[in-house]
C-alpha cells in the first residue's frame, strides 16, 4: 500500500512537473507558443502619453490586414521580442526608464520612437550607443510613420467632390498656441494686415470641435498649415487632414518646399517660401480665389490620389513588421542626439 502510493506519487510528479512549469509560465504571460510560427514580435515598452490601447486577438491582422505580426506590450515577452519599442516622451520625462540591466536576446533591435520634431524630443545625449534603430515622421529613419501619406486612388473608390463651392472666407487658420516669436505669427500678422484672415482655436477664442473642423474650414479658399515647429520632414495633420481633408488649398509653412514635394500631390499647396514678400503672397491668393479655373486646378491630384491618415498608435506599430526586411541590421545609433540634429535635407 506504502509502496503503491509512492509509485502514484512519483508518477504524478514525473506528469506535473512540466505542466507546473508551463503553467506558471502561461499565467506569467509567456509566450509558450506563437500565434503563427514565423511572426515577427513587437513589443511596446510602454504607452505613448500613457494611453494603453486594446491588442486582443491578432491586431495587425485584424485591423490592418498585417499579416505575421505580433504586437504585444506585455514585457514578459522580453525575451522572444523582435523589436522592443520605446516611446521617447516617457523616456524624457522620467515616467519610464529603460531595462538597461537586461541582457537582450540576439538579434532583438531597440528602437527609439518619436513623432516630435527635434525641439519637443528634449535631451538624447544619454541615449547615445542603445538603440538599433529609429521610429518616426522622418523620410530618413528606419521605419518612417508620417501623420499622413497618398495612396492610389482605387476603381470603385468614393469620389468625393470637394467642389471650390460655397466659400465664404478667404484665409482661415487655426491656432491654440499661439507665440510672438513663432516665424508662422510674423507671417500670420503680415498677412491679415493686407488680406482678411479669419482665425479661429483657443487663441482667438473660438474653438473648434473636432467635428466642427473641417467643416468649418471647407468654407475657406485658403487654409494656413502653419507647422509649430519648423523642422525636416515635419509635416502633420494640419496638411494632410485639416487641409486636404476639408477642400482647402492649404498654405504651408515648415520644412523646405522640396520636403514637401517628396510627399504632398503636385499643385496641391502653397508654399510661403514661392513669395519674394507676404504682400506678393497676398495679392497672389486674392487673384487666384477669384479665378475659379486656376483655383480648381489645386484639386485635380484628388482624381487619382487619396489621403490615408495615419493617428492609431497600433497602426504605426504593426507597420514596422511591413518594413522588417528594409530594417539595417546590426546597427547602432551611436549619437541620436546627431541624428535628431539633422538639418533639413537639401534634396
Ligand atoms: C510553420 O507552420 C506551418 C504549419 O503550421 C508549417 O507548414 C511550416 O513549415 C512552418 N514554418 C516554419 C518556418 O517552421
Ligand atoms: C526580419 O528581417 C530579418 C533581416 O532581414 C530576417 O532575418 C528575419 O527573418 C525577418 N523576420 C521576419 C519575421 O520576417
Ligand atoms: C452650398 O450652400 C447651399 C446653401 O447653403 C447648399 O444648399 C448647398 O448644398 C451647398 N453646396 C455644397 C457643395 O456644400
Ligand atoms: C509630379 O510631377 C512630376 C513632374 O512634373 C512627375 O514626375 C510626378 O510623377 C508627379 N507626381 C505626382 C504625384 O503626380
Ligand atoms: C543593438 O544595440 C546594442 C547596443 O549598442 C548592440 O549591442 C547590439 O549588437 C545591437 N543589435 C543589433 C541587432 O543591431
Amino acid at each position: 500500500m506504502v509502496f503503491g502510493h509512492m509509485k502514484m506519487s512519483l508518477l504524478l510528479c514525473i506528469l506535473c512537473v512540466p505542466s507546473l512549469y508551463l503553467l506558471s509560465r502561461w499565467t506569467r504571460g509567456y509566450p509558450t507558443y506563437h500565434r503563427s510560427n514565423s511572426s515577427f514580435t513587437i513589443l511596446l515598452w510602454h504607452w505613448p502619453f500613457n494611453h494603453p490601447l486594446s491588442l486582443k486577438g491578432d491586431v495587425c491582422w485584424d485591423l490592418y490586414k498585417i499579416p505575421h505580426c505580433m504586437l504585444v506590450d506585455q514585457r514578459s515577452y522580453f525575451p522572444s521580442a523582435d523589436v522592443v519599442v520605446f516611446h521617447n516622451r516617457e523616456l524624457i520625462q522620467g515616467s519610464q526608464k529603460l531595462p538597461i540591466e537586461l541582457q537582450r536576446p540576439q538579434g532583438q533591435r531597440w528602437a527609439w520612437m518619436s513623432l516630435e520634431s527635434l525641439a519637443h524630443n528634449g535631451n538624447l545625449q544619454k541615449f547615445a550607443n542603445i538603440f538599433n534603430m529609429t521610429i518616426s515622421y522622418r523620410r530618413d529613419a528606419d521605419v518612417t510613420i508620417p501623420y499622413g501619406e497618398l495612396q492610389p486612388k482605387k476603381a470603385g473608390d468614393h469620389v468625393v467632390e470637394e467642389s471650390p463651392a460655397n466659400k465664404t472666407s478667404l484665409v482661415c487658420w487655426v491656432v491654440s498656441n499661439y507665440q510672438n516669436n513663432h516665424k508662422r505669427s510674423q507671417v500670420y500678422k503680415a498677412l491679415d494686415a493686407l488680406v482678411p484672415v479669419k482665425v479661429y482655436g483657443r487663441w482667438a477664442n473660438a474653438p473648434l470641435s473636432s467635428t466642427d473642423l473641417l467643416p468649418t474650414i471647407s468654407h475657406c479658399y485658403f487654409y494656413l498649415a502653419f507647422e509649430n515647429s519648423l523642422a525636416k520632414d515635419y509635416i502633420t495633420e494640419k496638411l494632410w487632414n485639416n487641409a486636404y481633408k476639408s477642400g482647402a488649398v492649404p498654405v504651408v509653412l515648415g520644412p523646405p518646399i522640396s520636403d514637401y514635394k517628396a510627399v504632398a500631390p503636385n499643385h496641391s499647396f502653397i508654399h510661403v517660401d514661392e513669395f519674394t514678400s507676404i504682400n506678393e503672397m497676398g495679392e497672389f491668393l486674392q487673384q487666384l480665389a477669384n479665378d475659379q479655373k486656376r483655383y480648381s486646378e489645386y484639386f485635380t491630384w484628388k482624381q487619382e490620389w487619396k489621403v490615408k491618415i495615419y493617428n492609431d498608435w497600433r497602426e504605426r506599430l504593426c507597420k514596422i513588421c511591413t518594413q522588417n526586411s528594409s530594417l539595417p541590421q546590426p546597427k547602432v545609433y551611436s549619437d541620436l542626439q546627431a541624428w535628431d540634429n539633422a538639418k533639413s535635407s537639401q534634396s
